[in-house]
């Protein structure tokens, strides 16, 4: 049997359960393709997985391989495709039920796989799946964000938040973001129509009314984000899900977004990044052997934009 080079966990636990070894390499079922990895993005949802934070929602069999961004080129294929073919330069965010992308092979559906953008390269490419989704699925799909309506993205300068505030640019809202000082220059050049310090400032005393907030951080800071909001405008969270009695008694709407793998989305998410409209941010790029590294950046809660490990 082949076998692959893979960063796995076989206990919960901390960024020591992740082992770099090697693994037998998948083999693509019907509807399905194996990608060679060239790159794997790191997101916060796999550190969540590692601790076991997730277990009783994603039901893992360990051992249990993580990472759930992924570029790469299609190496061989299964039976039923309809899109895609061997030498296919391809991004995804996989099902994250299964097998993740920290190894040299991934076998993922078809119908959650994209041509990549040709105007990246992998590693840029890697970093746009999960979080482009996010911010997709988030503004557009729960949110209903509209040309000429106001945005508050919270945790603006992350992996979502920088690709929301460009989403959000680009359908023609107003984006407000919070983050600390040393990243009010790079929101702005990312579009950002105002940044709040959230180090020194309250938003809701700063931010004028929005129609629709995006809570990444959950706690006293989506409690708050109440405040913010127009009559009959959205809560919208990837954390923890608002309250929809405390939404229906402040005449207020809310939704929690899971994000759910499409390759429609991500192949305009592509065109965008290839028409120059979204710009892909990577701070910090890893070998596969160093995926410990990667994730304990990632906790620190500080990234900007993305984490990447480079697996070719
Ligand atoms: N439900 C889903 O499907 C889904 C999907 C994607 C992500 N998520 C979750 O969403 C969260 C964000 O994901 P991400 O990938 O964007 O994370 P990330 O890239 O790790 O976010 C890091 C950013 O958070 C900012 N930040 C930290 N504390 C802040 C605060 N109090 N106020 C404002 N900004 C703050 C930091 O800015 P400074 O350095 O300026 O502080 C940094 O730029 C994670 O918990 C993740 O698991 C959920």
């Amino acid at each position: 049997m082949k076998s692959m080079k893979a960063v796995c966990i076989y206990t919960y636990g901390g960024p020591e359960k992740l082992v770099y070894e090697d693994a037998p390499c998948p083999h693509p079922g019907e509807g399905e393709v194996l990608i060679k990895v060239h790159a794997a993005a790191i997101n916060p949802v796999d550190w969540k997985i590692r601790e076991g934070h997730m277990k009783e929602m994603l039901h893992h069999t360990l051992p249990l391989i993580l990472g759930w961004d992924v570029s790469g080129v299609v190496e061989a294929i299964g039976t039923g495709l309809v899109r895609l073919k061997l030498g296919d330069e391809v991004f995804s965010r996989p099902d994250i039920s299964r097998d993740g992308a920290y190894a040299e092979y991934i076998v993922v559906r078809e119908s959650e796989v994209a041509l990549k953008p040709r105007t990246v390269d992998h590693v840029h490419a890697a970093a746009l799946p999960l979080t482009g989704l996010t911010a997709w699925q988030t503004l557009f799909d729960a949110g209903g964000l509209l040309a000429g309506q106001r945005v508050l993205i919270h945790a603006a300068a992350g992996g979502v938040g920088s690709l929301a505030v460009q989403l959000a640019k680009w359908k023609g809202a107003h984006a407000i973001g919070t983050a600390s000082a040393r990243n009010h220059d790079y929101l702005k050049k990312l579009g950002a129509d105002q940044v709040v310090d959230y180090e020194r400032e309250r938003f809701e005393e700063v931010v004028e009314p929005v129609d629709v907030v995006i809570d990444t951080l959950g706690g006293e800071t989506q409690d708050r984000s109440w405040k913010v909001l127009k009559p009959g405008g959205i809560l919208v969270s990837v954390v923890a899900p608002p309250s929809p009695e405390k939404a229906a008694s402040l005449g207020l709407r809310q939704a929690f977004v899971f994000t759910k793998p499409d390759a429609s989305q991500l192949s305009e998410i592509a065109g965008l990044v290839d028409t120059e409209k979204l710009k892909v941010i990577v701070e910090t790029i890893l070998p596969l052997s160093d995926a410990a590294r990667g994730q304990e950046l990632s906790e620190r809660g500080h990234t900007r934009g993305k984490i990447v490990l480079r697996v070719v």
